[in-house]
């Protein structure tokens, strides 16, 4: 009983630190903030930051998530995110929130964020959510207004308009100034310049036709 009480401890450190070590966040801030220079040149990791003598209340806020995102696409989705251009005070903090709006029976179809977790909140609609693991194997929710989802860092996820009429909204915060995102059918397909047709074939087990017709389909 002893034992275990000494090791128990060590044993919660040392499963915090895997944990921790595997969802690493954006670096830690050496200041209380760092608010965005829009107009530096430099190349850093982050933004550089304005003098802080220079700081006002108006860098800690903006609208841009206030206003409905244009869904006039093929797939019927938009993403509106904050930035270090419409709130250079989030530079360096490690997070962004981004409103996601979802036309009828539109989708946001399977993607990856590189460097950051996501969770969702429906604010209004019908969603059918989910994220495919590194065993393939997927977990998925219908959520409505006010339930969450959360996507874990790196893995594949969608978020799907389950009612074909009427548009959805959902806002998620990420843990990563600059989260990335690569979207699996644009990724393989409408790349820039594109993947040879022969790996596509194989990898998909689909003829030459069929590549160039989801290409064009893809804008490709
Ligand atoms: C939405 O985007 C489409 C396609 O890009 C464009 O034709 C349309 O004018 C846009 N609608 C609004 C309200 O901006």
């Amino acid at each position: 009983m002893r034992t275990h009480f000494h090791s128990l401890p060590l044993f919660f450190w040392f499963t915090l630190s895997l944990i921790l070590g595997q969802t690493r966040p954006d670096p830690d801030p050496l200041q209380d903030y760092c608010v965005a220079d829009s107009k530096s040149n430099f190349f850093i990791n982050g933004v550089p930051c304005i003098n802080p003598d220079k700081v006002s209340s108006s860098h800690f806020v903006t609208s841009a998530l206030s206003k409905t995102g244009n869904t006039s696409n093929q797939f019927g989705f938009s993403v509106t995110a904050t930035t270090t251009a419409n709130l250079p005070g989030l530079n360096t903090l490690g997070l962004v929130l981004v409103r996601v709006d979802i036309a009828g029976n539109g989708i946001v179809p399977p993607h990856s964020h590189p460097r950051a977790s996501e969770v969702t909140t429906c604010l209004k609609g019908l969603l059918l959510v989910g994220f495919v693991d590194t065993s393939n194997r997927v977990f998925t929710q219908n959520l409505r207004p006010g339930e969450s989802f959360v996507f874990p860092k790196g893995l594949v996820h969608f978020l799907f308009n389950s009612d074909s009429r009427e548009p959805a909204i959902a806002i998620s915060g990420l843990n990563s100034q600059n989260p990335g995102a690569q979207i699996a059918s644009l990724a393989t397909f409408a790349s820039k310049p594109p993947i040879p047709d022969d790996i596509l074939k194989k990898a998909f087990q689909i003829s030459k036709g069929e590549v160039e017709t989801i290409r064009r389909n893809l804008g490709g």
